[in-house]
């Protein structure tokens, strides 16, 4: 289970500011879990992993065998919360070269409206047996019913259009929007998205499941990883929850002048799992003129890019670190009698050794600079640990935005370009 340390935050918090945060996270946690705050129609994730039924995750991985069956490809097509999830964990367990190294790929498009990258997917795709998975709550989003349709012409015209039934699935609202009309109409396969989960709420949903089903995710133990991080989670209604800690420190921060979390990991293939955490809190929090700007580093690489600012530029940031426990298949440096790159120092030492001092290096120099590091230990990194890790995330998340006074659930700024660029574009009504 995740643990969260502290210790390197004091001096900017005192023991007893933390502690006096306790009736504000125990009023939050109660508003959040008997749906009596802002947005209470969008907390059916709360106990998702625990509801989502078992011929639901059957019908899903069915879907997934049967896409890997008949294609080598599957795009999926959504933005947001529509696709960030899977995006994240895909990258995370199946490493971000996935497609190079797995048998079956899995591609994003339908999150922006590039030429380039469009002409790069169908270089991608070419000659191969591909499928889509059209992911989109209210099923009227621009830059995914474009890339819908595009991709939908493109597999009629490689399948015919009875062929390309079988290789369209749909991920939708239940009963309404232009997606769910269109899959009704034209007989495509569909998974229902809750009514009550808001997108970016949405990876333990069809949403997630079946590209990481298909992209050769456990799900099963994904979900369990949740299921426990629920149950833990919720029930402890302490100061020895996690999530309490977690929401109690960044709000204290804040209330103190804080203005961006740098959330960090060691681990390349966390940083969409960045991206998610970021659209998670950002969407959530970002509103009334209130939250802070999250925003993700991934060390060592960034140290050498970022690293000065974080050292010595404005104090207004704090960092969260996420860390796993070193895999199995450590790898050990040698030793070399020349020494030309003078390494020998390190001779007999695994590379998880080297970044751990790494790591406790660049905490104390950013605590001892005014950047205060709240440390997150996930343990191994594995399905279990990640489906505990998401749960986490949107817990803190919704109990952190009822402290800040925010409906965590709702997103209006994403309206304002929306209108703009219908009305740039003619859509009829703009
Ligand atoms: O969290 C949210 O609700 C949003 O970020 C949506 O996921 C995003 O705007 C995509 O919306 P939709 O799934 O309706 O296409």
């Amino acid at each position: 289970m995740i643990t969260s340390d502290l210790s390197n935050i004091w001096g900017k918090i005192v023991l007893n500011d933390l502690l006096s945060m306790e009736p504000r996270l125990a009023e939050a946690h109660s508003t959040l879990s008997e749906g009596t705050g802002a947005g209470h129609e969008f907390t059916g994730w709360l106990t998702l992993p625990s509801t989502l039924s078992q011929d639901e995750i059957d019908a899903i991985k069915a879907c997934a065998a049967a896409i890997r069956t008949h294609s080598k490809a599957l795009v999926v097509v959504g933005i947001g919360g529509s696709y960030l999830g899977a995006r994240a964990v895909i990258d995370l367990l199946r490493g971000s070269s996935h497609n190079e190294l797995d048998e079956m790929e899995v591609y994003f498009a339908g999150n922006h409206l590039s030429t380039r990258s469009w002409n790069q997917l169908m270089k991608q795709l070419d000659g191969k047996d591909w499928s889509i998975n059209i992911i989109s709550k209210s099923g009227g989003t621009t830059e995914p019913a474009v890339a819908a349709r595009l991709l939908r012409v493109a597999l009629e015209e490689k399948y015919g259009v009875e062929g390309a039934r079988e290789r369209i699935v749909c991920t939708t609202d239940a009963k309404k929007g232009i997606l769910h009309d269109m899959a009704q109409k034209m007989d495509y396969q569909t998974f229902p998205i809750p009514g009550d989960v808001g997108g970016r709420y949405s990876v333990l949903t069809a949403v997630g499941l079946l590209p990481l089903a298909v992209a050769g995710v456990d799900i099963d133990a994904l979900l369990d990883g949740a299921r426990e991080a629920q149950q833990k989670l919720n029930a402890e209604r302490s100061f020895n929850n996690p999530a309490w800690q977690y929401a109690a420190a960044r709000n204290l921060l804040y209330e103190q002048g804080k203005r961006v979390e740098i959330l960090c990991s060691y681990e390349p293939d966390f940083s969409y799992f960045g991206r998610w955490w970021q659209q998670l809190f950002g969407e959530s929090e970002g509103k009334d003129h209130k939250g802070l700007f999250p925003t993700y580093l991934e060390y060592s690489a960034d140290l050498h890019s970022m690293g000065q600012l974080v050292q010595e530029g404005e104090r207004s940031m704090f960092e969260t670190l996420v860390r796993f426990d070193p895999p199995a298949d450590e790898v050990i440096i040698g030793s070399d009698e020349a020494n030309m790159d003078q390494l020998n120092f390190l001779a007999g030492k695994s590379l998880s050794f080297v970044q751990s001092h790494a790591s406790a290096a660049v905490t104390d120099a950013h605590r001892d600079g005014g950047v205060p590091v709240l440390t997150l230990d996930c343990g191994p990194l594995n399905e279990h640990s990640v489906g505990a890790l998401l749960y986490f995330f949107e817990l803190a998340c919704g109990i952190s935005a009822y402290v800040l006074g925010v409906n965590p659930f709702n997103q209006p700024g994403v309206e304002a370009y929306k209108k703009n660029m219908y009305h740039l574009l003619g859509k009829p009504g703009y």
